[in-house]
């Protein structure tokens, strides 16, 4: 793949940056900019080499036309901050405003397209409407880095397509994230754990079925967890359960003990009365879960139990929340794993925190980010690399 650096000369060139700013907004309030943050080491290597910068992003999924409520306004005005420069907003794609903007840039100024989504193009499954697209972006520049991790997994004209008709190269938080998933999945040093939540297991399948052949634990909690206790035969309540994959999930408990690997399910739940901040709650035995309680978090001595898989691991991977840890008495299985991935870090493991919503617990919940080896800015991308799946926005990279 080619870096940054193999672009040679920059300065006065106009180099399109594919960011990914997908930032989850509180109406026009950004809660988490990590993504920004993340996005800073290259955006500033470029306008240090006085590169006029041409920065293309989505925000949300809006239906290929422009809305206000996806208009990438609250982004530019963070970046800027965050970068200390203004960053000059185009009101469209690729359009006169876009033009006009990129042309009256300065050497080491920055530029932020509108929405890319907000044209219909971008996310097309035909292959000439894409292409055309990235004609388009590719009018606007000499040069093509490609940063934006969080859509590397996206066959899309800012992600793929625009990468066949520019000079293209890896940006720094592509690179590196590339490097730290590599690290944990080619070969990594054992014990391997990996710790996986969030909703649904319908979302992970692909995931799971490849760390049955690779991690020597897999831990599972949150609201995907009642799925496999339903598996083993116990009732759920009224928590989340996908009943279709029942079937499934016991075919990944059979495969994990042929395999050897350690399945690790809570024994304790967190069953509240309904799915609120403020809702009756107690802990109960996994395996006893009342009729008319949903499960929104895994109890304390399953948070005990997870920490000791995890803090004498070596290499330990982490996606998804294990309970709802928006609402501050469901956060406690969370906080604990977040806790041991610091914890086994410490001791010299290499810790990965994959996924939108885990590296927003990070966060949210107070913890150091300096803790963790690694926290990544993919959501599905982290998990399709896991998954061992191709991502088309690297692979075009290294064609
Ligand atoms: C994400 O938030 O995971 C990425 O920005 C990709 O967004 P998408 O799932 O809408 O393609």
């Amino acid at each position: 793949m080619k870096t940054i650096d193999d672009l040679g000369d920059l300065r006065g060139k106009r180099v399109l940056v594919r960011s990914d700013f997908n930032v989850p907004l509180d109406g026009t309030t950004i809660t988490d900019d990590g993504r920004i943050r993340a996005a800073l080491p290259t955006l500033k290597k470029l306008t240090g080499a006085g590169a006029r910068v041409v920065v293309t992003a989505h925000l949300g999924r809006p239906k290929g036309e422009p809305d206000a409520k996806y208009s990438l306004a609250p982004v530019a005005g963070r970046l800027g901050e965050l970068l200390g420069v203004p960053v000059h907003l185009a009101k469209d794609v690729v359009g006169d405003s876009a033009r006009e903007t990129v042309a009256s840039l300065a050497d080491g100024e920055v530029a932020l397209l509108e929405n890319i989504r907000f044209d219909a193009r971008e996310t097309s499954k035909v292959d000439d409407e894409r292409a055309s697209l990235a004609t388009d972006l590719a009018s606007l520049a000499d040069a093509f880095v490609s940063d934006g991790f969080g859509v590397v997994h996206r066959k899309q004209a800012s992600v793929y397509d625009v990468a066949r008709v520019l000079p293209a190269a890896v940006g720094e938080l592509v690179l590196k994230e590339v490097d730290s998933l590599k690290r944990a999945t080619e070969e990594p040093a054992r014990p391997y754990a990996v710790v996986l939540g969030g909703s649904k297991v319908s979302d992970k399948l692909g995931v799971i079925a490849n760390l049955l052949t690779k991690a020597d634990r897999l831990l599972i909690g949150g609201g995907m967890v009642f799925t496999f206790l339903a598996a083993q035969g116990h009732q759920v309540g009224k928590s989340l359960l996908e009943a279709d994959q029942i079937d499934t999930v016991k075919g990944y408990l059979d495969d994990a003990e042929k395999n050897g690997v350690e399945i690790v399910l809570p024994t304790d739940i967190v069953a509240a009365d309904s799915f609120a901040a403020d809702s009756p709650h107690e802990v109960v035995a996994a395996d006893a879960i009342p009729a008319d309680k949903i499960g929104l978090d895994i109890g304390p001595a399953s948070a005990e139990l997870f920490a000791s898989k995890i803090v004498d691991a070596r290499t330990v991977v982490w996606n998804g929340p294990m309970g709802v840890f928006e609402f501050d008495a469901f956060a406690g299985g969370t906080r604990a794993v977040a806790q041991a991935l610091v914890d086994a870090t410490a001791q010299g493991a290499f810790s990965i925190v994959g996924g939108g919503d885990s590296a927003a617990a990070v966060r949210t919940l107070g913890f150091d980010e300096a803790g963790f080896s690694h926290i990544s800015t993919g959501g599905g991308a982290s998990l399709e690399f896991l998954e061992g799946k191709d991502l088309p926005g690297i692979s075009v990279l290294e064609s």
